[in-house]
């Protein structure tokens, strides 16, 4: 399985922070936030992985993160969104790279507490399809937020004024080789973007989504709201440290 960080989009909500530099490089206590999203996926054992970024400052990416030393790793990959297309359109550029295998996909602002290992174990055995994390968050409004039926999730609604759910849909998100397919056939949304909740949708009417409760925080960081709160949070309980072994 392959590992994939999203980092690209121009951050528009940071402005002035983002004017001349990446979100993701912006520092989240004391780490640049892109070390987090690294940190998860190398903690579910997930050591092959790229980075898509774009915008000005793509450079300072290779400079800071080389080819993954921080993290125990040999090689890091990269590749450059043009624009601002989307998270389904930033993980489009992927399919080279994943060659057919499963990808587990972080987004660049997302942070958790604890670990994915039991969502990445669980979804390397269902053999295909798509796997989906929630939380339970006060503010669903802000987010993908799911319908459910029992225990099953029956559509993703982006951004609801009403939610129907008090879950968020995180940004973590597993897929089969098919989603390369699946983003070719979506069209923009009303904010001119692909939107990843549309590829989760198409999964869900295949019949082909599963999905876990996230243990511990979840926390996004692409808001001042939210950057300071992801900063507070790591300060005072500390995230996802690396706690795996490469190689172990
Ligand atoms: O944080 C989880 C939420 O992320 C989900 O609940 C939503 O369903 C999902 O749409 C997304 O919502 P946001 O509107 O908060 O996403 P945002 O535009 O902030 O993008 C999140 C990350 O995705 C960003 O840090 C980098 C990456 N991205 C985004 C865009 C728009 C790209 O790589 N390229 C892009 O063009």
């Amino acid at each position: 399985m392959k590992g994939v960080v999203l980092a690209g989009g121009l951050g528009t909500r940071l402005r002035p922070l983002t004017s001349v530099t990446n979100k993701h490089l912006l520092p989240v206590y004391n780490q640049p936030m892109i070390y987090y999203p690294i940190q998860t996926l190398v903690n579910a054992g997930i050591t092959d992985i790229m980075v898509v970024t774009g915008g000005n400052s793509a450079g300072d990416f290779l400079r800071l993160l080389g080819n993954g030393k921080a993290f125990g790793l040999k090689r890091m990959n990269y590749a450059y969104q043009e624009g601002e297309g989307g998270i389904a359109d930033a993980l489009s550029l992927v399919e080279h790279f994943a060659a057919e295998e499963p990808v587990c996909v972080v987004l660049g602002d997302n942070i958790i507490e604890g670990n994915i290992l039991s969502a990445v174990t669980a979804y390397r055995q269902q053999g295909g399809g798509a796997k989906i994390i929630l939380k339970k968050v006060p503010d669903p409004q802000r987010f993908g937020v799911p319908r459910l039926d029992g225990n099953k999730v029956i559509s993703i609604d982006e951004k609801p004024s009403v939610p129907q759910s008090d879950f968020a849909v995180i940004g973590i998100y597993m897929y089969d080789g098919k989603v390369y397919d699946i983003i070719r056939d979506l069209i923009p949304s009303g904010r001119g973007e692909l939107e990843i909740t549309d590829v989760n949708n198409a999964y869900i009417a295949r019949n082909q989504m599963t999905w876990e409760e996230l243990e511990g925080w979840w926390t996004d960081a692409g808001t001042f709201e939210s950057l300071l709160h992801a900063s507070r949070l790591v300060a005072e309980t500390g995230a996802n440290k690396l706690t795996m072994k490469i190689g172990s």
